[in-house]
Formats: structure tokens, sequence, C-alpha cells
């Protein structure tokens, strides 16, 4: 107990419940977005990156981007919505088609608007949003919130609201923020990113349409404690690219902060690489659960008519989807056990091996194990070491990529032979 000049404790703790209560909810993105993003970012463009954010080229270099990122077009985005509906990835809760960086030109109107790049997009954006619209789907676009955005078009610095009245004019249900060159400007990345929640408001008065708003910062990568303010996700690392090493830094840098993740905004993990580079198919299969479970949105990123049908059978797991889309739990699953490593440990090579959460109430629990070694392991844990289990208690257990129920559990669960960098989820039901 304590009292500050002219305020008691309990005041205080109410002010903090308020500001709790008054994160920005604009009614949209209660669960994570699920759905597609044209952008797959190379090799080469992250080593750029690094140099950019290190400020050893210019941000207008115009070799940092792969020619597939930016080899965008209206029929591209046509075709992969069709094919999306077709595999049953629609239906299966992918509703987002977003349009990433390229779609613009460098330049704006003489009164200030951006600019549609017609040799990508000849029809213009409000054929295809309701073409998007027709076939079921909602539609999201990109911008930056700099001069430029990082493949070097127009960016929104000052003109914010005049870019979102129009993303809303054009059909657009979703924008995600960027955050290259954004050098002239002098606040604070919550400052930054909050100019992009003002038009937003302020467009969601004038129209009544809400649309979600992603944000990406990796400056200095804490947007995680200001973007519940402020958008519905937020970036937790720099790109994500297809390989295990990535996938691993990205879930350790995610497990030390779920609890600043839930329902409306949530830590975005990045793209899924199902698809890309040479992702075993056990590597897809625990990328994708650990995402899902992490509650991250999940946003295809590949060439979805190359997807093999073992890939589009992972990105389509019933049971997982359904833990990322709990409408009843919002937070994400969280470990409870690292290990190799003692808990607690940061090991961007080596991420906590055991993770749990509540799923739809109390009464169940979602379990996650990877396999981070390089050996085949047995997976074994006393259920009193996740807060989420009763030690009391005895458990159904459904295995949620064999799709079986495999018997019960009470005070210890086994499961054998795990490949190395694969992955076990399973529901516990307190019986
Ligand atoms: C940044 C973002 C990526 C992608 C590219 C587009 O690198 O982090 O997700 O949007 O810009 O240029």
């Amino acid at each position: 107990m304590f009292n500050l000049p002219g305020i008691t404790y309990s005041a205080l703790q109410a002010l903090l419940l308020a500001n709790v209560a008054t994160a920005w909810n604009n009614g949209v993105a209660k669960v994570p977005p699920m759905g597609f993003n044209t952008y797959v970012i190379s090799l080469a463009s992250r080593l750029s990156r690094v140099k950019l954010m290190c400020g050893v080229i210019s941000s207008s270099s115009s070799s940092r981007w792969n020619r597939f990122a930016c080899n965008i077009n209206e029929q591209l985005i046509r075709d992969t919505a069709t094919q999306m509906k077709n595999l049953g990835f629609l239906v299966a809760g992918y509703q987002y088609i977003n349009i990433d960086d390229c779609w613009l030109t460098a330049s704006r109107t003489s009164d200030g608007h951006l600019i549609v790049d017609s040799s990508k997009f000849p029809s213009g954006m409000n054929n295809l949003t309701s073409f998007l619209h027709g076939l079921g789907f909602k539609a999201g676009i990109y911008e930056d919130l700099g001069t430029k955005t990082c493949a070097g078009f127009a960016g929104s610095l000052g003109h914010e609201l005049t870019d979102a009245r129009d993303f809303v004019a054009w059909g657009f249900d979703y924008t995600k923020i960027d955050n290259c060159n954004s050098g002239s400007y002098n606040g604070t990345n919550a400052s930054r990113f909050q100019r992009w929640t003002n038009a937003l408001t302020q467009v969601k008065a004038e129209t009544g349409k809400s649309l979600v708003y992603t944000l990406v910062e990796w400056n200095s990568f804490d947007a995680w404690t200001w973007g519940p303010n402020t958008a519905n996700a937020w970036r937790i690392y720099d790109d994500i690219q297809a390989n295990w090493g990535r996938i691993k830094q990205i879930l350790n840098q995610a497990s030390f902060i779920g609890n600043y993740s839930n329902f409306y905004g949530h830590n975005d993990l990045d793209m899924l690489e199902n698809g890309n580079g040479n992702l075993t198919l056990a590597e897809q299969r625990s990328h994708f659960t650990a995402w899902a479970l992490a509650k991250s949105p999940l946003l295809v990123g590949t060439d979805v008519s190359k997807l093999s049908n073992d890939s589009i059978q992972i990105l389509l797991n019933p049971e997982i989807i359904a833990i990322n889309q709990d409408t009843a739990i919002g937070e994400p699953l969280k470990p409870f056990f690292w290990g190799k490593n003692p808990d607690g440990t940061n090991d961007p090579t080596f991420p906590a091996q055991y993770w749990s959460g509540y799923y739809k109430d109390t009464h169940h629990t979602a379990i996650m194990y990877i396999n981070f070694n390089e050996v085949t392991v047995d997976l074994n844990f006393t259920l009193s070491h996740s807060p989420h289990l009763k030690a009391d208690k005895t458990y159904a257990v459904r295995d949620l990529w064999q799709h079986k129920d495999i018997g019960t559990a009470s005070k210890f669960f086994f499961s054998g032979s795990i490949a190395p960098h694969d992955v076990r989820a399973y529901i516990f039901t307190e019986m």
C-alpha cells in the first residue's frame, strides 16, 4: 500500500485499469487476421535491410528488393484469390487478400493522392476489391509511414488522412503500415504510428468503416508495449525468411511477450513461409503450429498455385486454426518449460519447447511441444509444470495432428519418437 501526493493506491489502480480498458479497440480483428499477403522477402533484401538499419545505405536504394517481391499485379491477386477459394482456404478462415508494397507509383497527384500503378493494376482498386468481395474475401493494402515505402514508392508522412480515406473509398478492409524512410519524423515509435491510428479513427467517424490496422516496427522492437493502444497487430521481429534458423529467432522473441497479445491486438510473427525455400514438412508443421498457437496473424506468403498437397493440408488443419481463432480465450500459448535450456533462457537458436494455454475455457488446455534438437526424442512432462493444467485432474487427450483421441493423462504425460524439428499439439480436456 502506498500513497502519492493527491492520489491513493486504489485511485492509481483504477487509473491503470481504465488505461487498459481504453486500449485501442476499433471493433475489428478480435482474433488474428488470416489470409494471403503478396510479399516474400529475399535474402538479398534482408542483407540490405541490415545495412539500412545501420545507416550504411540510403533508404532510396532501388536494388534492395527482389523482383518477385515487387512483381505483383491484379491478375496475380485474382488468380490467388480464386485458387484459395477453390482449395478451401476461404472456408478454413483465410479471408484477407493483402497487397503489399509496389502497387503504387513514386509520386502523388497534384492534390496529394496516391497513384495506383496502372501498369500493374489497370482495372483500378475498386474493381479489384469488388472482385475479392464477390468471392467472399476481404482486401488489404500496404503503405509506409515515412516519405517513401521500403521499395521506394510514395510514403504517407503528412498524407495519412488522405490515404486512409482513399483506402476506404477503394473498398479496402485492412491496411499494413510499414516503417521505412521515417528519418525526418522526430517523434517516438509510438507517436509515428499513432498518426495512422488517428487517421483511421477519423475515417471511421466519417464513413463508419473500420480498417484492420497492422504495423511494422523494427527500429527498436518495442511495438508490443505501445501497440495495443495503437493498432490491431504489430510485428515483433525483423522480416521472416524461409529457413528454420529465422523461424527459431522469431519464436524465441514471441516466447517472452505473450502477455502483450490478446483480443483486438496481436503480436505479429510475420508471414507464413510454408511452401517457400527448403523447409521440410516437419518444419512447416512446427512453423504453422507455433504461429497459430502464439496467436499471430496467419498470412500465407507463397505462390499458392505451387503449394504441395502436404503443405496445403498443414495450412488447413482445422484443429490448429480453431485455437488461433478462439473467440473465448484471446491469450496466446506461453512457455511453461524451456526444455533443454533453463526456464527463461533467451536463446534464438533454441527457443522454449513446452507451451500451454487455455482453449475455449479453463477446462480445455492446448499444449504444444517442438523438438528443436537434431535427434529424435520422447516428450515427457509433469502436468503440474503447466499453470493451465491441474495436478489432481485426469484429462482426455486429443492429438491435433493425428486428429484422434489418444487416451487420458493424469500427473504425467508421455509421447514417444518426435522427429527433429517436428511438433506435437494436443487439447487436454478435464474429465
Ligand atoms: C518491409 C516489411 C516487409 C514488406 C517490405 C515491403 O521489409 O517488413 O514485410 O512489407 O517492407 O517493401
